[in-house]
């Protein structure tokens, strides 16, 4: 009787003593907050064969949290849905709030680091526009998965996994925003979705800034354009962007968009051009007018990858036209909507796409 008094008084005392030693590796674990915008990490299909048929932005946060118990090894996590879209869809308002919600919750002492799931189709969007605007040091981590949760081979469980586990550490502060997608660590400025049904999807022609394996990081490069804490912009100082619209070249193009979108009140318009940012020789004067009712013309170019040198298809210099230097035209809009928020002087503005 007493020994099983003893035993039952030494057992209750090891079940305290490993409830305290768990509670206190608990809270040495980094705090993450995942912010829950749609896409098809949070998606359905309606059987495990349908990896590219399905309905996005189903999954709740919460849900998706419950559905991955291993991210409790490698942070304390918070959930919170910020709207729930299809990333084609979203909106510069949604884009502004997102921003704002992020710049608030970095300023918060419990929170180490920032994992926002969204959409593949313009993640690469929202990743570079919140490099720019969200002045913080702390790790932001943008994720996405291109199968759904109910699919075969589904990508979504790790990538946020490694999304979680770089959030939550300490070498992954100070790189600008990131995408950890396929084991890799990508440059929100840097990466784009280069194929549309494939894991591997995003790349970025500058190489990935590492790879995150089994919950630890293996770093390769930094950025070297501004980003986050060195950015002159500042989210909590933006509360709209100016119109700014894309228009593409291509054989036979005609003026109708160019001419339509001047007359729709923008205040720059991206030319999307082949080669080098190439402009059709009836197209020169639609942008030179343009530019005559005071919306900058920025050249890029839609090749993928390389860069638009300035001067070289077209007399930039002369035109008073900026080159949109290695964004493509979807970054390139991002940048001018946000430098314009500053300036509209062609010459800064130039500054502010070799400087990001
Ligand atoms: N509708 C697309 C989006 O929300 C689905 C693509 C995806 O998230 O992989 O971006």
């Amino acid at each position: 009787m007493y020994l099983s008094l003893r035993f039952r008084a030494f057992a209750a005392g090891a079940a305290l003593l490993a409830a305290s030693a768990i509670a206190q590796a608990q809270q040495a674990l980094p705090n993450v907050m995942i912010l829950a915008t749609g896409g098809t990490i949070a998606g359905a299909g309606a059987s495990a064969v349908n990896s590219a048929t399905y309905a996005a932005a189903k999954v709740g946060v919460e849900k998706l949290i419950a559905g991955l118990p291993e991210l409790s090894k490698v942070a304390n996590v918070r959930g919170e849905q910020v709207f729930q879209v299809a990333s084609e869809s979203m909106t510069n308002a949604n884009l502004l709030a997102l921003a704002k919600r992020v710049s608030q919750l970095a300023k918060q002492p419990d929170v180490d680091g920032i994992v926002i799931t969204h959409g593949t189709d313009t993640v690469e969007e929202t990743a570079y526009f919140l490099t720019l605007t969200v002045r913080t040091d702390k790790p932001i981590v943008m994720v996405a998965s291109m199968r759904p949760g109910t699919a075969l081979s589904a990508d979504g469980a790790l990538n946020l996994f490694d999304a979680v586990s770089v959030a939550g550490s300490k070498d992954a502060r100070s790189k600008g925003v990131l995408l950890t997608m396929n084991d890799s660590i990508e440059s929100g400025r840097d990466v784009s979705k280069n194929v549309n049904i494939k894991p591997s999807a995003f790349s970025s022609q500058w190489g990935s800034l590492g790879m995150v394996v089994e919950g630890r990081n293996y770093w390769f490069r930094a950025p070297v354009k501004r980003h986050t804490v060195n950015s002159e912009f500042d989210i909590d100082k933006i509360d709209a962007l100016p119109p700014v619209e894309i228009a593409y070249g291509y054989e036979g193009v005609s003026a109708t968009a160019i001419d339509a979108l001047a007359r729709s009140g923008i205040k720059a318009l991206i030319h999307g051009g082949p080669g080098n940012g190439s402009v059709a020789d009836r197209i020169v004067p639609r942008l030179q007018a343009a530019r005559a009712e005071g919306i900058l013309v920025i050249r890029a170019s839609r090749v993928p990858d390389g860069f638009v040198i300035r001067n070289a298809e077209q007399p930039d210099d002369k035109y008073d036209w900026v080159v949109a230097h290695d964004l493509r035209p979807q970054k390139a809009r991002i940048l001018a909507m946000v430098a314009l928020t500053k300036t509209s002087d062609t010459k800064e503005m130039q500054r502010i796409f070799w400087e990001y």
